[in-house]
């Protein structure tokens, strides 16, 4: 039986996610063996969150490759809402996006929603959502980007910019439309009805600006899908080439059942968190392993339902022979979580450590990748 109990909005992740159903209900495509090829023959490496099927699914990704192997120029496109501080779930389809910036030499868009996060939640302030923007643009640059090749923006500080696609994409948009794709009904305000336009715009803004049609690429996790099905609707009618995706699962949180999610601090690795903190919660996470270390020894941990081996897969263990041994030795018993914990942890930490470096040294250079009217 699938389990199809669980939903899944830009907003919103309940339950455990079967990726494969959702494929269906957004109906996108895999990322299937010949698409892989195609990337490893123009990279020379695989990244490891396309060899495990962490990026998993797509719309569209051929058209792209198709664009590169003609040499046509094609524009990335990503973003952030600034809700709170950046969690490593964050930094994951990040870190994808610069391995794609470098292979194929590509353009980035960044846009900060502050816009977003102010008008769905009801606790920020607009102050505090562009507070939190420039601290997690910060965490943006500390993921590498090319200078010369990255804009980032905040919505309202590149609205004028910004508006005149908004207003073309919100006109072709209906309410009844609004409410089938995200859920809206007669409570909700009616700035969030409007937003999905301003979240279409970066799709568009290089066509606009070179005046000719130039595809986007649209790396993120699944849940952001359902805005660039109504951005993907309008395309043609505006005369834009329809963006295309690729799409994340989600990085776990520290509970092992469920999305890394800023509204859960203890179970959320933050970029901002001492190393004392992470290690801390690390040794607290919910893990595979058996009550006691003799059980363990005997009859060995479960990785597929543990956060600590997820945490490994996910982002901190590049090799796929040592990922592959680390659950066989957790099956055998040969490896307890206590152990297995504190050498994630040391990663961890190591992590952060440099992630706080180049934070700080991002500071200095914020001025040359913002974009503001
Ligand atoms: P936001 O701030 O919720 O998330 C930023 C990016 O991180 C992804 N994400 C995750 N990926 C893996 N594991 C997780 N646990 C996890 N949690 C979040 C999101 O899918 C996203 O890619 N409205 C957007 C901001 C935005 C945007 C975009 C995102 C504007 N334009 C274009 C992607 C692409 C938002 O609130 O993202």
């Amino acid at each position: 039986m699938t389990n199809d109990n669980f939903i899944v909005t830009p907003w919103e992740v309940v339950g455990d996610v079967n990726y494969d159903v959702l494929m269906e209900r957004f109906g996108t495509q895999k990322i299937d063996p010949s698409i892989l090829d195609r990337v490893s023959k123009h990279t020379g490496e695989l990244h490891f969150m396309l060899r495990r099927g962490i990026f998993y699914s797509h719309r569209d990704f051929d058209r792209i490759l198709n664009a590169y192997e003609k040499k046509d120029e094609f524009v990335l496109y990503t973003g952030r809402g600034p809700s709170g501080n950046t969690h490593l779930g964050h930094l994951m389809p990040w870190i994808f996006t610069k391995y794609i910036q470098d292979k194929y030499d590509a353009k980035l868009l960044f846009q900060l929603t502050d816009d977003e996060k102010f008008l769905f939640n009801r606790n920020l302030t607009q102050h505090d959502t562009r507070k939190y923007a420039y601290e997690n643009i910060l965490d943006i640059i500390a993921v590498g980007f090319n200078p010369k090749k990255t804009e980032i923006f905040l919505d309202t500080d590149y609205i004028k910019t910004l508006y005149e696609i908004a207003l073309d994409v919100s006109k072709r948009i209906t309410l009844s439309t609004a409410k089938a794709v995200f859920g809206f009904n007669n409570s909700t305000n009616i700035g969030r009805i409007f937003f999905t336009s301003i979240q279409s715009v970066p799709a568009f803004l290089e066509s606009k600006r070179q005046q000719k049609s130039i595809p986007c690429l649209i790396p993120c996790a699944i849940d952001q899908d359902p805005h660039f099905r109504v951005t993907r609707d309008v395309a043609s009618a505006l005369n834009y080439p329809k963006p295309a995706l690729i799409h994340c699962k989600f990085f776990p949180s520290l509970t092992g059942s469920d999305k890394m999610s800023a509204s859960k601090s203890n179970t959320s690795i933050f970029t901002t968190d001492s190393p004392k903190i992470a290690e801390k919660k690390i040794m607290n996470a919910i893990t595979g392993g058996r009550k006691t270390v003799k059980k363990q020894r005997k009859n060995g941990g479960n990785p597929s339902e543990c956060s600590i081996y997820q945490y490994y897969y996910y982002l901190f263990e590049d090799k796929d022979e040592k990922v592959i041994m680390l659950s066989e030795d957790c099956k055998d018993g040969k490896i307890i979580c206590g152990e297995c914990k504190q050498i994630l942890a040391e990663k961890v930490k190591k992590f952060l450590v440099k992630h706080q470096e180049k934070r700080e040294k991002a500071k200095d250079v914020v001025d040359q990748f913002m974009c503001k009217d």
